[in-house]
């Protein structure tokens, strides 16, 4: 009897070890990818190492065709209409107020697809928090610590350097507003 569970014991450990590790592979390999991201959003990489790891990312490269920055005031209640819901408009992610026209890529932030959560609104504090959930995706992120503020500003330095910047959001939180 003790020898059957013992059994059992080891099966279920290791059924443990394979549903753990099928989900936290994959997990680690995609934030490290998300990583890379972050450090290919800095400044040129001043050695040959990193710029190997730049090339590596799944992310799409820099842009060097973007348009000069507008500064169109939007509030965040006429950021909604841009969504992607409305075919015929184009698609706007905020982050810390700048509005992004991230339309050509419908595929990643267009309705029912992975980042629509960011589309028409400024989901600052999702960003940083590396959360898809809706009620992260708001513009106060005040409260983040360091490391998510860092996260939020790599972010917007990737965005910045990749789709063209539209306007400026007008009614940001308060908390947020000056910054
Ligand atoms: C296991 C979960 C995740 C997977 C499988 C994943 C996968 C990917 C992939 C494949 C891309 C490249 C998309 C492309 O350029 O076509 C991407 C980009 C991106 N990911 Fe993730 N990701 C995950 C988690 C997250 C989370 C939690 C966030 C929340 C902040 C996030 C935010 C983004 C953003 C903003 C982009 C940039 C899209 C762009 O090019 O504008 N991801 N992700």
């Amino acid at each position: 009897m003790a020898l059957v569970g013992n059994c059992r014991m080891a099966t279920f450990s290791l059924e443990l070890v394979i549903y753990l590790g099928a989900i936290l592979i994959p997990v680690a390999y995609l934030y490290r990818r998300h990583r890379v991201l972050a450090r290919s959003t800095n400044p040129a990489p001043s050695n040959p190492t990193e710029k190997k790891q730049e090339q590596k990312s799944i992310m799409q490269a820099p842009r060097d065709d973007l348009a000069p920055p507008k500064d169109d005031p939007f509030t965040l209640e006429q950021l909604k209409g841009y969504d992607g819901s409305d075919e015929s408009k184009p698609i706007y992610v905020s982050i810390k107020g700048t509005v992004f026209d991230v339309t050509h890529k419908k595929d990643v932030y267009g309705p029912g697809r992975s980042y629509n959560i960011f589309a028409g609104k400024d989901g600052s504090k999702g960003l940083g928090m590396s959360s898809l959930k809706p009620e992260h995706a708001v513009p106060d992120y005040s409260d983040l610590p360091d490391n998510e503020l860092k996260v939020l500003n790599d972010w917007h330095a990737f965005f910045t350097k990749r789709y063209n910047v539209v306007g400026r959001v007008v009614d940001l939180p308060a908390a947020v507003a000056n910054r």
